[in-house]
């Protein structure tokens, strides 16, 4: 459910009508609803019912301050990826001790600066990781909290590009490597196993591949209790999906009964690292009409968003619905709606039925809260959009638009 709704044939978010926003503060914007983010949160974290558990938010979903901020007044622990998702956490006022770090590639810096700042765990991804983690501890007199991360080979059925769990990916450590590397642990002083992770991949919308996952998980962390690793928490990852068309996912509540009846055995905390489905529909993006322009084959409307502002069209041929702001009757064609970057895949709709756009309408790109912005670039040298926060009648700018200098900021001519 999310607050984004027609009054009148004019689209809303929450109590503020989306043209005012547009008019004020121009296209592209990004608008968020604080009552849908609160609320999503909220559905979420109680799914799990009565059983432990600790939901980190996965910032990379969106890192926007105003954003993160909402979520540590909900509670919210984070799953970060980077130092620099860790220094927004921090500044936010996030809890670093409801904040695990995971990535194939973290540096020693980042380690280091993870340590110090008091996280609650590491997910470690390979042999070579979990000694660099080791050295980073033992150099700051320090023992650092791990979990490894299984790839428990999975196919989660989703887009080939955020498909994460399977023998070919990048990411984990296989089940018998596992084992090893958590009894090699043990000689190591910078080091203490308090978990198992895994993250089989992203927009799943069954519940079957995260239940096989995590049954192979959970039994892995039982064989670790018995082999005398001290572990707490089980990391079930992130990766629920959401309706953009018509998909129709499992809700938190099926999808948190299907994690449970997997896991709730093993006694361990539960950490669920949700991205999408808390910001994905609390989020839209705006943008207008510049012109039209017909050819033999096909009908284009060229807007002022492009793939440099919202890069999955591009990126996995992802379908966003388009909303106008102001609804009006009329027979509907299809049209192939683009962007201007100088791609031939700058395409943010294509042959998508509507009423032809006239030059100036306004849209709103729905479901872009997650990894819209976070992903947004400034190819072609386009400044990223602004952001809104709405919150009931009221709204603020939450990030003031890029101008072409904050562009060159730090090059040299
Ligand atoms: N935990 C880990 C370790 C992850 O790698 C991810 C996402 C999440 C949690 C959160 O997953 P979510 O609940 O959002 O599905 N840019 C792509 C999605 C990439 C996901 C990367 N990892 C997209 O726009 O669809």
């Amino acid at each position: 459910m999310n607050h984004f709704t027609y009054r009148k044939r004019v689209l809303h978010a929450e109590e503020v009508p989306l043209p005012a926003i547009a008019e004020a503060v121009g296209t592209p914007v990004y608008v968020y609803s604080s009552a849908t983010l609160r609320r999503h949160f909220r559905v979420v974290t109680e799914a799990f019912g009565s059983h432990p558990h600790l939901v980190c938010y996965s910032v990379k979903a969106n890192s926007t301050l105003a954003m993160l901020g909402l979520l540590v007044e909900e509670g919210s622990g984070f799953d970060i990826v980077s130092g620099g998702e860790l220094a927004r956490v921090l500044k936010v006022g996030g809890s670093p001790e409801k904040t695990v770090f995971a990535g194939v590639g973290k540096t020693a810096e980042e380690m280091a600066q993870a340590l110090a700042a008091g996280i609650l765990f590491f997910n470690v991804e390979s042999a070579e990781e979990l000694a660099q983690l080791d050295a980073v501890a033992r150099a700051q007199g320090r023992c650092a909290s791990f979990a490894i991360r299984v790839n428990p080979n999975v196919d989660p059925r989703t887009h080939r590009h955020i498909a994460t769990g399977l023998k070919s990916s990048k990411f984990g450590v296989p089940f018998d490597e596992a084992l090893a590397l958590y009894a090699r642990s043990k000689r190591m002083k910078g080091l203490q196993a308090v978990g198992v992770d895994c993250h089989i991949g992203s927009q799943i919308t069954r519940t079957a591949p995260f239940k096989a996952a995590l049954g192979k998980v959970a039994g892995l962390y039982l064989a670790l209790k018995e082999k005398g690793h001290p572990l707490r928490y089980l990391d079930v990852g992130g990766g629920l999906g959401i309706t953009y068309v018509s998909e129709a996912p499992p809700s938190p509540a099926e999808y948190a009964k299907t994690a449970l009846s997997a896991v709730a055995h093993t006694g361990a905390t539960i950490i669920f690292e949700p991205g999408r489905v808390l910001v994905g529909n609390a989020g839209v993006l705006l943008t207008r009409v510049l012109y039209r322009k017909k050819t033999p084959e096909r009908t284009f409307v060229m807007v002022d968003a492009g793939m440099n502002d919202l890069m999955r069209p591009a990126l996995y041929d992802a379908h966003h619905a388009l909303q106008p702001l102001v609804q009006r009757r009329g027979q509907t064609l299809p049209v192939d709606v683009v962007g201007p970057v100088c791609e031939s895949t700058d395409v943010l709709a294509r042959q998508r039925p509507l009423v032809l756009p006239r030059q100036g309408e306004l849209f709103a790109v729905m479901s872009a809260g997650a990894y819209g912005m976070s992903m947004a670039s400034n190819y072609n040298s386009r400044p990223r959009p602004a952001e809104v926060l709405v919150d009931g009648a009221a709204w603020r700018v939450v990030r003031e638009r890029e101008s072409v200098e904050d562009l060159w900021r730090g090059e040299r001519a």
